[in-house]
């Protein structure tokens, strides 16, 4: 039986967050001469952030945190159950993966929101740099230097659940992000109790797609102040 479980909305945010993220990576660390376009790509990242932290709350139902953070209680059921035949199955994110989840989107919010106020003491200066002191700063640059690895520490992990998941337990969960579709078994069906499709909300998407660029325009542009002009050619 095939569900439909990744909405159209969470299913473009996974994919453009993968390419920025990489984007990011290509700009910041390897390329030399391309800032601007990584401070272009930093303002991405931040309104596909915004984006999905909205569509958590008014998004589709299997996209939403209320559907998927579980307390520590069913948390540690879930990873102790891991190793049983009997292991329950969620059609959105299960619990462990949720709480990566939210590791990976908090050390991304940390990277881009430091970006914000740090230089690269040639050209570019992020919108907020002239307003924060030097200690400040080298917080900033420190937590800009860092959080990046424990995004690649995230990666290592999400891909290598990925691999066993679908090794181990059958779960082709690469193919549901991109079809948006889960295939269940008849005995995983049988133990499911509610099962729910998920809807494209496409209204809505617009919209809160829309308030997010319009968030990172205000952000960026509107309330950034004028740069200090404290470079020397
Ligand atoms: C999630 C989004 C981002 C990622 C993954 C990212 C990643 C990186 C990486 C890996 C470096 C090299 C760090 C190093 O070698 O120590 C870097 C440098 C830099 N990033 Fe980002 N960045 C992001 C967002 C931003 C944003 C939004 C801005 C500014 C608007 C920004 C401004 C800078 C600057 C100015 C540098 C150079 C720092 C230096 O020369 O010491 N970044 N970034
Ligand atoms: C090519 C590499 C990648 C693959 C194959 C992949 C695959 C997946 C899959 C299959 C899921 C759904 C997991 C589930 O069923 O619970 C997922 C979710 C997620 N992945 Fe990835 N991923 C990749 C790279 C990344 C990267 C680079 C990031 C972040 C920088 C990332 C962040 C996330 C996030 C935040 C979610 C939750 C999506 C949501 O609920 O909106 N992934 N990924």
């Amino acid at each position: 039986m095939k569900i439909y479980v990744w909405d159209f909305p969470t299913r473009i945010f996974h994919w453009l967050l993968v390419v920025t993220f990489a984007a990011q990576y290509l700009t910041g660390e390897l390329l030399d001469d391309a800032m601007q376009w990584h401070f272009y790509g930093g303002y991405v990242m931040l309104g596909l952030i915004i984006f999905r932290l909205l569509w958590g709350i008014v998004g589709a139902y299997y996209a939403r945190f209320s559907q998927f953070i579980h307390g520590p209680t069913t948390t540690i059921a879930y990873a102790k159950s891991l190793n049983k035949s009997s292991y329950t199955t969620y059609l959105g994110h299960n619990p462990l993966g949720a709480y990566s989840i939210i590791f990976v989107m908090s050390m991304l919010l940390t990277q881009t929101v430091s970006g914000l106020f740090i230089t690269d003491d040639i050209f570019y200066s992020g919108p907020y740099h002239s307003v924060v002191s030097d200690a400040v700063e080298d917080i900033m640059n420190m937590l800009h230097s860092n959080a990046v690895n424990a995004v690649l520490f995230f990666l290592v992990l999400h891909i290598t659940a990925m691999i066993l998941y679908k090794r181990l337990k059958g779960q082709a969960l690469l193919k549901a992000m991109v079809t948006g579709r889960k295939e269940l078994s008849e005995s995983q069906v049988s133990k499911l109790e509610n099962i729910v499709a998920s809807k494209n909300h496409w209204l809505r998407f617009v919209f809160v797609a829309s308030l997010s660029a319009g968030a990172v325009y205000l952000i960026v542009v509107s309330f950034a102040p004028e740069l200090a002009d404290d470079f020397y050619y």
